[in-house]
């Protein structure tokens, strides 16, 4: 089983590009399960209503996205790592690196919080300018949603990229298909097929 993450900004192009990905995939006869986080599940719901308010507090989303992610990783990931080929996820725990701490949150505290995360094979890191983010998604449907905090988390998620070889960065300010096509390409020459 290979277990890719995509990550990036809000309006990178992560759920577009999962959902191709997977479709390429499936084509040539490989089993894929596509989640994303936070998952629609009851967790994952409360964090959708809750981020779209400012009053609640920062260690409070932490401790939800975590919460969202045990249960994704103990009831979704590890029943299911030898069931697929692949198993191919819209955001995990780098979102929370990069946005909670971001928000305030300590760094060290969110890594203990998430500690029974399974690491991925590959980290896919979409990225655009915030403007990007701004044109195709407009600001403020979330708390997070704002032209300063999208730089900030652009420049974090560029920072982060550096401290592993797991994250391939990918320039997703071109087209869909050249942005597919570039993914598809890295995929390919990683796990040889
Ligand atoms: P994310 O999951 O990262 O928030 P989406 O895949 O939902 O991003 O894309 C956000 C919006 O931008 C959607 O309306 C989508 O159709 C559009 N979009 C995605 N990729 C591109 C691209 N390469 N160029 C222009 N628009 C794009
Ligand atoms: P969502 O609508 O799924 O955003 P997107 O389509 O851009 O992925 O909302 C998730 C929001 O929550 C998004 O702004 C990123 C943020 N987020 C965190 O702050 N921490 C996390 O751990 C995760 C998974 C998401």
């Amino acid at each position: 089983m290979v277990f890719i993450v995509f990550e990036g900004i809000d309006g990178s192009g992560k759920t577009t590009q999962v959902k191709l990905l997977e479709k390429y995939l499936v084509s040539k006869n490989k089993s894929v399960l596509l989640t994303v986080e936070p998952q629609k599940k009851p967790i994952g719901n409360l964090i959708k209503n809750l981020v779209r308010f400012n009053d609640t507090p920062k260690e409070a989303i932490a401790l939800l996205f975590a919460a969202d992610r045990v249960d994704h990783v103990k009831n979704t990931l590890i029943p299911n790592l030898d069931e697929y080929d692949f198993i191919l996820c819209d955001r995990y725990y780098y979102s929370s690196y990069i946005y909670q701490s971001l928000q305030g949150c300590e760094e060290k505290w969110i890594e203990e919080i998430n500690k029974y995360m399974i690491e991925p094979d590959l980290i896919i890191l979409i990225d655009v300018d915030a403007d990007d983010f701004l044109k195709r998604r407009g600001e403020n449907k979330v708390i997070f949603e704002n032209m300063e905090f999208q730089k900030k988390a652009k420049e974090k998620y560029l920072e982060f990229a550096k401290t592993t070889k797991k994250v391939v960065v990918i320039d997703g300010s071109r087209s869909v298909d050249e942005v597919y096509n570039n993914i598809m390409g890295v995929v390919n020459e990683k796990f040889n097929f």
